[in-house]
């Protein structure tokens, strides 16, 4: 009898990727359920294994850590990881761990405080952008165009409440083509690369961007599968932006991969879903 592991999509929210990558286990004849970390609980000293490996779908940030860590503490296969995830999920650590891995980004900045981020602004030089440190979808990036509108906003950074809110992640402004480049990493390996068309700033799948294919050059290649690596994730969706000079930057790394744009204008050239599938099965048969 061939290994059926107990697989788990967990997800508070199963959308149209969760749907697919639930019928993608189907199809491949493995056991695979949705479990909601909503309902989540469990006891410090409870040692039951109950899943064989867990795609980590889960959209708020805090829940995938601990839900990641819990199960991670039983030597369940968590795809991605909390540590990961930790990573990603804040744009400051991320820009660090690719820094730190000799990886290009742009001119990236973290002010401690609204004062602070106005001199790192000057330093970096306008037009600037302020992102939030744990935003996604483009959400909240505002384009700082010279030194009196980063006053401006930045007066009404340092009225909001709470310390979080006071790290201010600033960086350059890269006079980008119309695009930007969003490539797909599984298992250390590039899955592909497609190009994210928009008019403005913003070119998330999120906000309506369309996506076209793009041609994987081993510059892509090379430096989306470190940046995965870089930041530990597992599965990877890496954004990348060219600069005036055709240079490729790297913007950040997401963990919790949204891939319908993506797949769309891949095609036939591969089933992401599928391909996830198949990981997270591996994983667990060799747990
Ligand atoms: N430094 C930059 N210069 C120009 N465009 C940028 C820059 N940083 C981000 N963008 C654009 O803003 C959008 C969101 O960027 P990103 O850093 O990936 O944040 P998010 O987590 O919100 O997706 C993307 O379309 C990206 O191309
Ligand atoms: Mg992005």
């Amino acid at each position: 009898m061939s290994f059926r592991p107990g697989l788990v999509v967990l997800a508070s929210q199963v959308r149209l990727d969760e749907r697919r990558l639930l019928e993608a286990f189907e199809q491949r004849g493995a056991q695979c359920e949705h479990a909601d970390p909503r309902l989540l609980w469990s006891l410090a000293d409870d040692r039951t294994r109950r899943w064989h490996g867990v795609l980590n779908r889960e959209i708020g940030q805090v829940r995938a850590v601990y839900a990641a860590r819990t199960l991670e503490a039983l030597g369940v296969p968590v795809v991605n990881d909390a540590a990961s995830i930790e990573v990603c999920g804040d744009k400051w650590r991320t820009s660090l761990a690719l820094v730190g891995a000799g990886l290009p980004i742009p001119r990236t900045a973290l002010g401690l405080t609204p004062q602070a981020a106005l001199t790192a602004l000057d330093q970096i030089g306008y037009p600037a952008l302020i992102k939030p440190l744990t935003g996604s979808w483009g959400r909240l990036i505002v384009q700082i165009r010279d030194r009196s509108m980063a006053e401006e906003v930045l007066e009404y950074v340092k009225a909001l409440p709470g310390p979080q809110s006071h790290l201010v992640y600033v960086q350059e402004f890269i006079a980008k083509p119309g695009r930007d480049i969003r490539a797909i990493v599984l298992g250390g390996e590039l899955l592909g690369a497609v190009y994210r068309i928009a008019d403005g700033i913003r070119t998330n799948v999120a906000r309506g961007a369309s996506t076209q294919p793009c041609q994987e050059s081993a510059e892509i290649t090379k430096l989306a599968v470190a940046a995965a690596t870089a930041t530990g994730t597992d599965i990877a969706a890496v954004d990348l932006i060219e600069d005036a000079d055709g240079r490729l930057l790297i913007l950040e790394v997401n963990h919790r991969v949204e891939f319908s744009g993506f797949q769309q204008a891949m095609g036939d050239r591969v089933d992401v879903a599928d391909r996830i599938a198949g990981y997270l099965i591996g994983r667990a048969e060799r747990w």
